[in-house]
């Protein structure tokens, strides 16, 4: 099985923007009741599964998540989980990071945008990245990680 460069497990940066620090007591009857930090446990039994590594964040500033992409190329990062909230329906920044590092990024989202308020069926990150996985609820960060693990590993073969 392959894995990142060098023979090493892949890396993948895992980012999630404002206001998701509150998940668990943020709208649950949109958001669910899971915490971000529950998510974030889960993602890491789920990497060791598969022989990766998840560095993961929750900031909620959009600079600070354009840093996060920015170095993402130096930490030796393989691929990009992000979900940006808000900023996803607003952010050039992010999206021209995404696209200035041009690392295998998946959009991952708890609820289902584009079946919501109109504001939301826009996402400025969209054409940037790989793919994108939204409306299962915290499933959404896990499917999203299963599928950029298996995009990354197939990716030369
Ligand atoms: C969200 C959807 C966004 O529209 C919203 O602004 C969020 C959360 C989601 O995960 O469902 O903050 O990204």
């Amino acid at each position: 099985m392959k894995r990142g460069g060098g023979g090493r497990p892949l890396r993948v940066l895992v980012v999630s923007g404002p206001n998701l620090q509150l998940l668990g007591r943020r709208e649950p009857e949109i958001y669910g009741h899971d915490t971000l930090e529950s998510i974030h446990a889960a993602l890491a039994v789920r990497a060791k599964e598969l022989d990766a590594v998840v560095d993961a964040h929750q900031t909620n500033h959009e600079g600070a998540i354009v840093d996060l992409i920015g170095e993402a190329p130096s930490a030796k990062t393989d691929g990009i989980l992000l979900n940006p909230g808000a900023y996803t329906h607003t952010s050039i920044a992010i999206y021209d990071a995404l696209r200035a590092v041009a690392l295998p990024a998946v959009e991952v989202h708890l609820s289902n945008p584009d079946a919501r308020e109109a504001f939301r069926r826009r996402s400025r990150i969209a054409p940037a990245c790989l793919g994108r996985v939204a409306g299962f609820g915290a499933r959404s960060y896990l499917l999203a990680f299963d599928g950029l693990v298996s995009h990354l590993r197939n990716r030369d073969t």
